[in-house]
């Protein structure tokens, strides 16, 4: 344990630096596919009931664990939880909210590093004059890295590094670094995105190329935002729904608590917990559905949208898209967008910092720059074989087992804990002192017993998803004594390397995260 009294210097400061560490990559790259590939308006209800009934509840229960941790000088979960209840094996399951990070981080800061470079890019000038074939293969050849798109040898691995440098030497100023990134970030992206998406919702039919006379920007809008109620009883749309709530909202991983425990004892928990989800979930909503896809739409038609939906889609398209309205406004834009994402990134990387941080100053009593190298030189190298072999699949299997199942089962397990064996009378009054506005009491139900088991739901759907994520059908054939064939994403599946396996050797679209 530290005595460390550093604390966040004001409430703004607070409030930005959380709600920057949830609103991230995930908010405008995963969340407009996650939307597309499973339908649409089919996805925004289940999206919705899991921000209500699992992502508020986690926000509440690790800001909750946080403060209450700080309290005793302790700043990571394997200690935090120690606090909440003594017993070793706690300890063990908080090693959880420190590794998870590392590894999340260290794929997330690639692709943080590639909004870098692509600013430069789009200053520069490189995409003028490309076809849309030119810029989509100059995204592929800038993540083949042997292969380099300006001259300079391995660009993709030079730009990465340089990121995690960044992320070091922000980290390495402590608290105040990150406060001070999050003052200045946050505006900026609001700004960007704002600008971006009135562009989005009014590029209506006008934007119509030539190419494509048919596409027409409201088309991606109206698919986002057409409610189908036939989804409701889809399981497949429900966990991908609820692995992006977990995503987005930062819960599961740790950093939330982290953050938390620099509050002081009396500081409100409610109202800003609720503040920084509600604005992650305005920047992904509102702006995050409003830009990559009715652009796209608006130029390509949605139905190349609907086939082309990954990861890489904005760094495909975006730059050509952009071009058609002009080489100022085309670089204007491309440093817009690029620059939004990086701020939605580095605000996030730098929450995955913390923990480790704060775990090797508790432990240790490391200071900040020991704290800040050692976490870089470990995302370094966990980060260089996705670098090495992004095509061969491997980010995908980060994302699956870092950014998904992890943040499952801590979230899972976590909960138990807090209103189980810390109990939801002492939780309640966590949740509650010092609160600036009333929590719902229905929450004090929902956290004890709706949250746990809509996470052992999802948590069993991981374990057994059957292949092509045919929920019905493989419940037909169960039922029909045909039994149950385990998707290859299936926990039990993967963890049996031929799942691996085929599932390396079946990426096809690397760039798409499942
Ligand atoms: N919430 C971030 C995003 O939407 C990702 C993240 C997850 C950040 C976990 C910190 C911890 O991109
Ligand atoms: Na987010």
């Amino acid at each position: 344990m530290s005595n460390t009294n550093e604390s966040w210097g004001s409430r703004i400061g607070l409030i930005l630096a959380m709600a920057g560490n949830a609103v991230g990559l995930g908010n405008f790259l995963r969340f407009p596919v996650q939307a597309v590939q499973n339908g649409g308006g089919a996805f925004i209800i289940p999206y919705l009931v899991c921000f209500l009934l699992m992502g508020i509840p986690l926000l509440f229960i690790e800001w909750s664990s946080g403060r209450f941790g700080g309290k005793f000088g302790n700043h990571s979960t394997p200690y935090i939880l120690d606090s909440m209840v003594k017993g070793r094996v706690l300890k063990y399951i908080g090693v959880f909210g420190i590794f998870t990070n590392i590894a999340v981080v260290a794929y997330y800061t690639y692709i943080e590093s590639w909004t870098m470079s692509y600013v430069y890019h789009s200053i520069r000038g490189t995409f003028n004059g490309m076809t849309q074939g030119e810029v989509a293969g100059f995204f592929n050849s800038y993540i083949d890295i042997s292969h380099s798109t300006t001259g300079i040898p391995y660009e993709a691995v030079w730009f990465y590094i340089l990121c995690l440098i960044i992320n070091v030497y922000i980290l390495s100023k402590g608290l105040k670094g990150i406060e001070k990134v999050a003052k200045i970030g946050m505006p900026l992206l609001i700004l960007f995105g704002v600008i971006l998406a009135v562009r989005g919702y009014t590029l209506g039919t006008s934007g119509a190329s030539s190419m494509f006379p048919e596409a027409n920007a409201w088309d991606g809008l109206s698919f986002l935002w057409t409610p189908q109620y036939s989804s409701l009883l889809d399981l497949k749309v429900w966990m991908a729904a609820a692995g992006q709530i977990f995503f987005t909202l930062s819960v599961g991983m740790g950093t939330i608590h982290c953050y938390a425990a620099y509050l002081k004892s009396k500081d409100d928990i409610a109202l800003n917990a609720v503040s920084a989800g509600f604005m992650n979930e305005f920047v992904e909503v509102v702006l995050g559905s409003a830009i990559v896809i009715p652009i796209a739409a608006g130029y390509l038609g949605l139905d190349w949208v609907l086939n082309n939906a990954s990861f890489g889609m904005a760094f495909q398209t975006m730059p050509y898209l952009f071009e058609q309205w002009g080489s100022i406004l085309s670089a204007a834009a491309g440093f817009m967008w690029f620059g939004l994402l990086f701020f939605a990134g580095i605000t996030s990387s730098l929450a995955m910092g913390t923990p480790w941080m704060g775990f090797m100053r508790d432990e240790f009593g490391w200071n900040s720059n020991k704290g800040a190298w050692t976490f870089g030189g470990l995302a370094l190298i966990m980060g260089l074989p996705t670098v090495f072999f992004y095509q061969q699949g491997v980010f995908d299997e980060y994302d699956y087992w870092a950014g998904t199942v992890s943040l499952v089962v801590f979230a899972m397990m976590e909960t138990i804990l807090f209103s189980w064996i810390f109990g939801m009378k002492k939780g309640w009054k966590e949740i509650t002192d010092g609160a600036d506005i009333k929590v719902p009491h229905a929450y004090k139900f929902i956290i004890k017993f709706i949250t746990p088991l809509m996470l052992i739901i999802v948590f069993l759907g991981a374990l057994f998803s059957p292949l092509n994520n045919d929920w019905s059908g493989n419940l037909k054939s169960l039922f029909s004594g045909n039994g149950w064939s385990l998707s290859n994403t299936s926990i039990i599946k993967t963890i049996t390397q031929s799942g691996i396996k085929e599932q390396i050797a079946n990426a096809t679209d690397p760039a798409v995260i499942q």
